[in-house]
């Protein structure tokens, strides 16, 4: 391949003779971002991994870090989505890489990595962001940055990263592009994608190509997201009654981050209720090493899968292996400030956050209306932003039924359950916590397989139609 081999060249003699200087050339920037081995890796991979950042704002010195996997297969013909973890404040590098739909999983030793064989790089060039500044390893030079995050600037900031990221990456320019998240991503993923249609609007010349996006577990509409709330952990059986009418009465008005005092205790009491459960995942035991959040949004603990070698710490591991120094050298990252550790989640950036509508609902609408994909999906086993606040949030768009309610299958056994609405599909994942591809990583890469595709989650039909046809393609080859 002799490009490859121009490339190579050109790489070696623009490193070398740049190591003083700050690179300008971004095709050069692309090279320099290549991940050649992480630490701890035993395996080799078939795909190109890039880590680094992009600068969103010079004046202040904003930096966002990103980290790409390529497709394992012909990446030049796979779209790109970009994954969003919420908080605010918390990594999609220690979440949606480190433990979701990435390939990299960190193992329980926190020295080493496993392949995750559901990665949703098998269907998709995946780029994950931290996002915004004093998440994970992206950083701020103005040190009040941190403490002045908000929706925003957020936005606008992911925007201006995706922009200046697609000069270093100009493969990507008009590519199909996807976003999707979870969690506070609820709040994320619409509004970047209503920034990037008012851009492309404006730049018909050099839009970015966003076809789509997919939230789940997302926190959507405060008041819908607090009614479905505090009915799920009734009805689950987890707090009393006097609790699940009181919270009701002192919190449906609430703002999700932004609570009130009374809103916020009788939250705690909640919780309290519902004693030493895993409340991202209400049937899977919780890591009992690390202490208990009352906080809805904020995370400390974890789970690992079900029914599988089961981890519920995995987030611990994270942090010692994005805290190695060696880890750190081959990602790439800047040292900003020495004394500060990797988290998983920032506190700091959480407790600090500024505007944070009560709903994005309108965002949801504008976007339905000007063509976007939007699909929505919920683990139905999480206690933070469950399924019926959820349903409560959709049925506030007041979208009309294209395909009612029906199961959905993989394997011969119920996934979830599926409702199709004019502009929207929804999507349950049965027996997924909060994360669902963590919980649920076969279903969740047959959900974003169908999302990519554009088609609806297989039916009871279509999945004996497909082991019929197989049957037969194997009796055929016996013949
Ligand atoms: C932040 O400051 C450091 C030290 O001056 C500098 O090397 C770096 O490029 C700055 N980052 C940004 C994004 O401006
Ligand atoms: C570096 O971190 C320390 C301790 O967290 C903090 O006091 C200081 O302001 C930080 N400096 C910069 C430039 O971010």
């Amino acid at each position: 391949m002799p490009i490859w081999n121009w490339g190579f060249l050109l790489f070696v003699f623009v490193s070398v003779s740049s190591v003083a200087l700050s690179v300008s050339d971004p095709i050069t920037q692309q090279k320099l971002d290549q991940v050649s081995n992480l630490p701890g890796q035993s395996f080799n991979v078939d795909f190109a991994h890039y880590a680094g950042y992009v600068t969103v704002n010079e004046e202040s010195g904003r930096a966002l870090f990103y980290w790409l996997t390529e497709a394992v297969e012909d990446p030049a013909s796979k779209p790109l989505v970009l994954w969003l973890n919420g908080g605010p404040g918390c990594s999609s590098i220690a979440y949606g890489m480190a433990e979701e739909v990435g390939p990299f999983h960190v193992n329980k030793d926190g020295k080493s990595v496993y392949l995750n064989p559901y990665s949703w790089n098998t269907v998709a060039n995946l780029l994950f962001l931290d996002s915004p500044v004093g998440v994970g390893y992206s950083y701020s030079n103005t040190t009040s940055d941190i403490l002045n995050n908000g929706d925003k600037r957020t936005a606008a900031d992911s925007l201006q990263f995706l922009l200046n990221w697609l000069e270093r990456f100009p493969q990507f320019k008009g590519r199909d592009f996807y976003i999707a998240g979870e969690s506070y991503a609820g709040h994320y993923v619409p509004q970047l994608s209503q920034a990037i249609v008012r851009y492309n609007k404006e730049n018909t010349k050099s839009p970015i190509n966003l076809k789509g996006y997919m939230v789940g577990n997302a926190l959507t509409d405060d008041y819908s997201d607090h009614v479905g709330l505090f009915q799920f952990m009734w009805a689950a059986g987890l707090i009393s009654d006097q609790t699940y009418k009181k919270s009701n009465e002192l919190c449906d008005k609430e703002s999700f981050i932004h609570p009130s005092r009374e809103c916020d205790q009788i939250v705690d009491i909640a919780y309290e209720e519902m004693g030493n459960i895993d409340a991202y995942s209400i049937f899977t035991p919780p890591c009992t090493a690390t202490g208990v959040t009352k906080r809805l949004l904020r995370r400390w603990h974890k789970v690992g899968h079900i029914g599988q070698s089961y981890d519920p710490c995995t987030e611990q591991h994270s942090t010692i292996y994005f805290n190695l120094p060696e880890v750190q050298n081959a990602l790439h990252v800047f040292h900003s400030n020495t004394s500060r550790k990797w988290e998983t989640c920032n506190n700091a950036v959480n407790l600090n956050w500024k505007d944070s509508p009560i709903s994005v609902l309108d965002v949801h609408q504008e976007l339905i209306s000007s063509g976007l994909r939007v699909w929505i999906f919920s683990g139905d086993t999480d206690a933070v932003i469950p399924v019926t606040s959820t349903r409560y949030s959709i049925d506030a768009l007041k979208l009309p039924t294209v395909s009612p309610w029906r199961a959905w299958y993989d394997d011969g056994q119920v996934g979830g359950w599926t409702q199709g609405y004019e502009g929207l599909t929804f999507v349950t994942v049965r027996g997924a916590g909060h994360e669902v591809p963590l919980h649920k990583p076969k279903l969740a890469l047959v959900l974003i397989k169908n999302f990519l595709a554009g088609t609806s989650m297989a039916s009871f039909d279509q999945v004996i139609e497909s082991k019929t046809s197989a049957s037969e393609q194997i009796l055929k080859e016996l013949e």
